[in-house]
Order: C-alpha cells, then structure tokens, then sequence
C-alpha cells in the first residue's frame, strides 16, 4: 500500500513538483493525495491542480498569531484526506510543538543548506557571508526548533567566489530536486528509522563520492 502524503506549501512549488513526478511512478512507495497552501496566490496550486492533485488553500493570515487554530483547521483537512507523511515544501509558516509532535517521524522538511549550518533565513546570503566552499540541501524531520531536526539526505554543490545568492540557490535547487523525492522513497519504504535525535537509514550501500571544492588533481 502506497503511504498517503500531503505537500504543504507557501509558494513556487517547484520541491512539490519534484515529489509529485517521482510519485507518478508506479513503483514509488508514496502517492501525493493532496497539496495545502496557507496563501489562495501560491502559484504552486496550478501546477498541483494540472497534475490532477487535490488542492486545499488554508489562508493563515486571518488566523493571525493564533497557531493552533490554523492547525485546528489543517489537522482536519488531514485527517478528511487520510493523510499519513507530511512533506513541506517552502511552507513559511511556524508550527506549535504540540503540532509538531502529534506529527513527529511523519513530517519532513527541505532547506536549502547543510543543516546545522545556516538555518532561517537567507542560507544562501548566509553561506556566501560565511565563504563556505561546499554547500548543499537537507531533508530532514520536522522538530519545534525552525530547520533542525533529524537529518534524512543531504546533498552538496561546490560555491564558486563568483556565487551570487541567486546562483547558488539555482544549483542547490537542482540537488533538492533529487534528494527530496529520494528522501521520501527512503521513508515511505520503511528504511528509515529514528535513533534518539539521529535517522538510521537500512539498506543503503557505500558511502558514495567525496567532494573537494575548490577541485585539486
Ligand atoms: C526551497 O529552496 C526550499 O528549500 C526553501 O524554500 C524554497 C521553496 O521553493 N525552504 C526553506 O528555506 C525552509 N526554511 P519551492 O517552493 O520552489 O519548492
């Protein structure tokens, strides 16, 4: 059985695209039952809706600093959906840690850096600041603390000095494209287990390639 997911979203939509087109695979362990947005203009909603997906908009601003009753009212679009994972995809919006926790180990996050590193924010203005070399994309599970929380995949990119803030969030965008749908294979397959504050993944061979940025002989 497929587990059923809910995309969450704020915005462009373009992470929620990319879960969208892994999940058309027949395959893949999750299917996209239903994208949420907290704003009616979030462009991302078209391109749900031309995917055949079931939009909802939950508009946040009337509930002005009132969490929990935003969350009262997503919880039950949830739950009318059956909804078992949440993925968030540039949702700009803060949950409470009751929220949080009732969805603790089923609710995922993407951000654009190499958590711990540059949470909030501006990552990519934070990162350049920093003059980091490599810098990346994180998938990680939802904790009360914004962008932090048990780390599932993470992705890297060389920063060139001649980086923009906009340059690098293009290529980092490419990677979160890859590893978000991976991530939520990995998960919706069972292959992910939390240890503590850690996420143990089974299954998985070999350590991959090494990075060395700027790039030696
Ligand atoms: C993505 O880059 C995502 O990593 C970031 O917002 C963008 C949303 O783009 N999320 C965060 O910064 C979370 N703190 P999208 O709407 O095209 O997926």
């Amino acid at each position: 059985m497929k587990r059923r997911v809910a995309i969450l979203i704020s915005g462009r939509g373009s992470n929620m695209a990319a879960l969208i087109g892994a999940a058309k695979s027949a395959d893949f362990p999750a299917e996209i039952v239903a994208v949420i947005s907290n704003h009616a203009d979030a462009p991302g909603l078209a391109t749900a809706a031309a995917s055949g997906i079931a939009t909802a908009v939950i508009e946040s601003k009337p509930f002005g600093k009132d969490r929990a009753g935003f969350e009262a009212v997503l919880q039950r679009t949830l739950d009318e959906n059956d909804v078992e994972l949440i993925c968030l995809g540039g949702f700009m919006r803060l949950f409470t840690a009751g929220f949080v926790k009732a969805w603790y180990g089923k609710m995922l996050n993407i951000h654009p850096s190499l958590l711990p590193s540059f949470p909030g924010l501006d990552p990519h203005g934070q990162a350049l600041k920093a003059g980091v070399k490599i810098s990346g994309a994180t998938v990680h599970f939802v904790i009360p603390e914004t962008d932090a929380g048990p780390i599932l995949m993470q992705g890297a990119v060389a920063v060139a000095d001649d980086d923009t803030p906009q340059t690098l969030a293009a290529r980092i965008l490419e990677i979160e494209h890859r590893i978000y749908p991976e991530a939520l294979r990995l998960l919706a397959s069972g292959k992910v287990r939390l240890d503590g504050d850690l996420c143990r993944i089974s299954g998985i061979a070999g350590t991959g390639s090494t990075m060395i940025s700027p790039a030696i002989d």
